[in-house]
This record gives structure tokens, sequence and C-alpha cells, in this order.
């Protein structure tokens, strides 16, 4: 875990502006930065960035918060990738707190392997760009084959000596230990004979989802029988197979612009398809899918086009992938090369626009690529027949979807010749076996009376609480004239209201009258929100958003930023050099703080009230929460009286 020292450190050194600048182009604009959304394919601007405020909003998605979110939302890291991500950037160290020493020792041992690889990765550059054998032996060869020099630069390519220990040697001489060398796997010691495991082969560096080099592969630079040709990494502390996929680092924000993912096999495929133009393209690296690697798509996009080579290999190696990302409930389609062509030759010799509408002709989805191979397997026999479409049926039952599963279903009756009908039957006697299991969970949900009913009230409690937050942020430190009602008891002993007009700050207002009423916020994000900014005034006595804003987690900027933001979209679009009116929002401040504060009281005794009358069902005498009832309503009606008289 980053201690909350790091955590602090951070946000106090990052600017929101730095952070999008490296991935949108921003141009100043008033206060602010504008520029085009990431999250879209627009054409003008509609994504703001407030250095002022430390937030940024996109109006063409919607989605806006600070730096974190930005970079959750963009990069789609987790919350600690995303702040690793910033300390790399702002050069802060990054301090674990780790209670359970063996985690300690792990979290240790992983850095340093790291760093190991980390150096080893730019021993390879270097040995591919200014040492003579990688120039001639290795840029030649990279050129021959049709890669630039920014395609060699992007994916951070390198060479490895015709030597015995270059790497070894590189290495000890920088101070890194044996124990982290072997346990990465670049040497390999045997009985004191210390050698490199990449020899004169182009290594390509694998990068894990937030960009860390995690092991290499390395290709021989002419074709030698009895030598493989790729040799990798060993499995590693951090370099896991399975959870790895080639181009992921390079392509994901391609992946989420596009909103899909190209399959491949190879790591050339992924830097040619680059070269070309098409940058949202991973690589499996040659092995099976897995459920891990898919899940890392799932982070950045529900759909993903399988390329696979013309030869029966690919296909193969395929087909199970295909149903595991079925499973998980993303679109696939299946693209096949023409024979004894792979995506990076095939790319070579054509134009982006050619390559793009080759993949849009030949994607099949998987009820036609699975129906057609089946039926080249199996010819028209009808035995068979049955097989293939009862092999479909079991695959579409996994799809939970029960849209997909339409579509899929008419798609299979249409290409198997068969009528949906007896699909849907053969679907639902494979998914009978698994409604024993799903009927029982069913028991546990309440009345679903009583649940529209509750989440009529917490919207409703939602809504003003909302607002609240809302309030507080854009006028808090307004000061008002608020209508006060003050009871005195006289000296007879009867009580006499006083209306008295009192002038406060608009924070201060809702901190009493909350606090008074004992009003909870129900929305814990609310809640946690409404603490921070109550906390904020009462020390600065005005809100200071950049403060603010870099302290609060992704979800919540999202929420300040929205509301924060969303009056800028009328400077963005001009409209009011267009001349179109907006409306003076601070007109009646006074108005809207007691009118929310009012409806949040009503609900409050509506709960109060119910709460008891729950009670009276039970106990069926108890005069004293009768009387409390009658009570609390006497002050509904008042608030009502209030509440109309205020709007
Ligand atoms: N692969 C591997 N070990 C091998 C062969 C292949 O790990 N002995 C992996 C590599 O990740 C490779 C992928 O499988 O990129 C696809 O294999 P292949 O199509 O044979 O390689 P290409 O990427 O086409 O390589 P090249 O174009 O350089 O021949
Ligand atoms: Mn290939």
């Amino acid at each position: 875990m980053i201690s909350k020292t790091t955590i602090d450190k951070v946000y106090q050194s990052t600017k929101v502006e730095e952070v999008v600048g490296d991935f949108v182009s921003l141009k100043k604009s008033g206060s602010n930065f504008k520029g085009l959304s990431p999250f879209s394919n627009e054409k003008t601007p509609s994504f703001m960035v407030s250095p002022a405020k430390q937030i940024w909003k996109d109006f063409s998605s919607g989605k806006g918060g600070n730096s974190v979110a930005f970079l959750m939302e963009h990069e789609k890291f987790s919350y600690p990738e995303a702040i690793r991500y910033l300390a790399k950037k702002y050069n802060i160290e990054i301090e674990e707190v780790i209670t359970d020493t063996k985690d300690k020792e792990l979290a240790s041992r992983r850095e340093s392997m790291y760093l190991v690889v980390e150096d080893a990765s730019k021993f390879y550059r270097e040995n591919l760009n200014s040492e003579l054998e990688g120039i001639s032996v290795g840029k030649s060869y990279l050129t021959e084959r049709g890669f630039n020099d920014s395609s060699i630069d992007k994916f951070e390519l390198g060479f490895s000596f015709n030597k015995k220990n270059a790497y070894y040697l590189h290495a000890t001489k920088n101070g890194f230990s044996d124990e982290y060398i072997e346990r990465v796997g670049l040497a390999i010691f045997d009985k004191g004979n210390i050698i490199d495991r990449f020899r004169s082969r182009i290594i390509f560096p694998i990068k894990n989802f937030s960009g860390r080099v995690v092991g290499f592969g390395g290709r021989i630079i002419s074709e030698q029988k009895k030598v493989p040709k790729y040799i990798n990494s060993i499995e590693s502390e951090i370099y896991n197979k399975s959870k790895i996929l080639y181009g992921l680092f390079e392509s994901k924000s391609d992946i989420v612009k596009n909103d899909l993912c190209y399959l491949v096999e190879g790591y050339t495929d992924v830097i040619q398809m680059h070269q070309s133009g098409i940058k949202n393209v991973v690589s499996s690296s040659g092995t099976a899918l897995t459920y891990n690697q898919i899940l890392l798509i799932k982070r950045v996009t529900n759909n993903i086009v399988v390329l696979f080579d013309g030869d029966e290999a690919g296909l193969k190696a395929s087909e199970r992938g295909i149903e595991m990302i079925l499973e998980m409930g993303m679109d696939v389609k299946v693209c096949q090369f023409p024979e004894s062509e792979d995506p990076d030759n095939f790319v070579k010799k054509r134009s982006k626009d050619d390559v793009l509408d080759f993949f849009k002709k030949n994607s099949l989805d998987f009820i036609r690529f699975k129906a057609d191979k089946l039926i080249k397997k199996y010819g028209d026999d009808p035995s068979k027949k049955s097989k293939t479409i009862n092999d479909i049926v079991k695959i579409i039952s996994k799809i939970s979807d029960p849209i997909k599963v339409e579509v899929y279903i008419n798609e299979c009756s249409k290409v198997m010749n068969i009528s949906t009908q007896v699909l849907f039957s053969s679907l639902s006697q494979i998914k009978n076996k698994f409604k024993i299991i799903s009927k029982k969970s069913e028991n546990f949900l309440i009345n679903t009376n009583d649940k529209e009913s509750s989440t009529k009230k917490e919207s409703e409690n939602f809504e003003l609480e909302y607002q609240i937050i809302k309030i507080l942020l854009l006028y808090g430190d307004f000061e008002e004239n608020f209508n006060e009602t003050i009871i005195n008891k006289k000296q007879d002993g009867k009580l006499d209201e006083e209306k008295i007009v009192i002038k406060t700050k608009v924070y201060e207002k809702i901190f009493l009258d909350l606090q008074e009423d004992e009003i909870e916020f129900t929305d814990e994000n609310f809640k946690k929100l409404y603490q921070v900014l109550i906390e904020n005034f009462q020390t600065n006595d005005k809100v200071t958003y950049d403060v603010i804003v870099n302290n609060l987690s992704p979800e919540l900027s999202g929420l300040v930023s929205e509301i924060l933001m969303v009056d800028e979209i009328y400077k963005l679009h001009k409209w009011d050099s267009k001349s179109i009116f907006v409306k003076e929002k601070s007109s009646s401040i006074e108005q809207m703080v007691t009118e929310t504060i009012l409806s949040l009281r009503k609900i409050l005794i509506d709960k109060k009230i119910s709460d008891l009358q729950n009670k009276l069902n039970k106990l069926d005498e108890n005069e004293s929460i009768l009387s409390e009832v009658i009570s609390y309503q006497k002050l509904k009606k008042v608030l009502a009286e209030k509440l109309n008289r205020v709007i």
C-alpha cells in the first residue's frame, strides 16, 4: 500500500493541466484550457481544464474530475496505478506502508526486479541505436523488415550483442546483484558459468498495464535451425505471461477512443499495425488467450476483433479464446487473413484505409465463423449438423445478456437454416440445469413493493443532498439575508414567535440548520464531500477549490467537476457572444437554501413519523408515541406552509 504521506505529496505536486496535457493538446481559453475530447472523435472542442479549480470536464461524454480521475478514465488505471504514475511523473519517491514483513519483502524484491529490467531495457536500446554491432546487425534487420525509426523508438526496441555475457557485465558494473539478475532471468547461472539469456537477438520490451517493463521477447536475426525464433523472459514475480498483453500500454488510449481492440498473434504484428496508423491492437504473444488477458482488455473496451494468420494453427488457437470472450459478456468478431499472410506483412503492403476496409468486410460474428468452420469439417451430414448446432447453442448459453442471446439465436437460425423455436428450446434445456441454483438466491430478495417506495425516497433524498453540496460549492461563502423565526417564552408562559432577518454566510446557515435537526446525509459520497467542504469553510472561510479537489477520491472529484464546470459549457459555445441569455444563477440563493433545508426536514419528519407508526403497530398501546406522531404531523404542516411560502 502507498503511504498517506506519499499520496499527499503526489497531490501537492500534481497539476491537472500538466497531467491532462500529456494526452490532450490544450489551448488557453480565458482562465481555462480547452481541447478536443480524448473520449470521442469530435471536431469542435468540448473538453475543459481549470487550473484554478484543478479539475477537468468533458462535455461530450459528461466525464470529469481531478488528475487521478483523468488517469483512471483515460489510461484505465486503478487508483494506486494512477498515484504511482503521478509519483513517477513528479519524481516523488513512493513510501509503502506494509505491516506484514513478508509482503514488505516481496514489495521491495519486486521493486528491485523492476529496476534491473528497466536498466536492461535501456542497455539493449543503446546497443541498437548507438553501438556499431547493434546498428549494423540489429538496426539494419529492422529497417529491412520495414520498421521505421519512430516505431523502433515508440516500442523501445533493442538489441543484444552476439557475446557470451555482455549484458551481465554491464549489469554488475551498474551495481545490480546476481540475485536479482537471476530472478528476472536475464542471465543464466550455471555452475560458475554465467551466460546472457538474450544473445544476438532483437529485443522487444514487454510492458505491463501501467507501462513498466516487466520482461522481454527476443527474436533471432537470421533464420537458423534448432534455435527457437523467439525466446522470452522467464516468468517471475513481476512477469506473469497470462496477465500481460503486448502492446496494451501503447494502444490503450486508442482502444478506448475506438471502443474496439484488435487482437493479433505477434510482436511484429502490433508494431506494423501501429506504424500503419491502426493503433488499437494488442498481442497475446503466440499463446492461448487467458481470462486475465481478456479482463485486461475489458478494462478498456467490450469489443474485440480477433485477427489471425491464414493458417490452421492460428484458427485453432483462437477458438477457445473467442468462447471465453463471449462468456465474459463481450462482443467478439473474427477476421482471417488470406493464406500464408499475417497482419505484419498484410498491413505493410496496403494503405490504412484498405486494411480497415478489409477488416470490415471480412469480420464475421462468432456464429458465422463457427458455422462456416463446422460445415467445412462435417459437410452436409445431418447427424453432424445437429452436433454443430448443439455446439453453437452451448456457446450461446454462456452469454448472460438476453438481448445478445436473441440476436445470436436469430443469426444461428439463418445460418444453419433451422427454426428459432427449436434453437430456443434446446437453449432452455441446457439452461435448465443451472436454473435450480439461481432460484435459491431469489428467496433472499425482499418484497419488491417495499423496495420501490424506498428507492423513491432515496432518490428524493439524493436530489436534496446533491442540491446542498451544489449550493455549498457554488455559493458557500456568499453572505445572504435569511428569515429566521425565534420562539420566545413570554412572562405569562405563552410562546411568542418573532421573525427576524439574519445576515450570515450560506455555509454557516446550512451547517447550523442541519446540525440542529441532526440531519445526516444518506448518500456516502455526499456525506464525505459535505464533511470536507464544511471543514474547508471553517478553516478558510472561503472555498479553496484546488485544495479540496486534489484531496478527493476520483469519484468525488468527478461530482465536484460536474457541479463546478456545468456553466463553462456556455463559454465553450460562446453563447454569450451570440447573445443567448444565460440565467443569472445567484438571483435567489436565500430561497434555494431555505427551500432545500425545509425539504430535507420534511423528509426527516416523514421518516420519524413512519418509524413511530411502525412501533405503534407493534405495541398497539403506548400513548406517548401517539402524541409524538401527532406533534410531528403538526410540524409537518407548518413546514409545508413555509415551503409554499418560499416557493
Ligand atoms: N512466439 C514465441 N516463440 C516462438 C515463436 C513464436 O514466443 N518460438 C510468439 C511470439 O510472441 C511471436 C508470436 O508467437 O510474436 C507469433 O509467432 P509467429 O507468427 O511465428 O511470429 P511473428 O510475430 O510473425 O514473427 P516474425 O514476423 O518475426 O517471424
Ligand atoms: Mn506471425
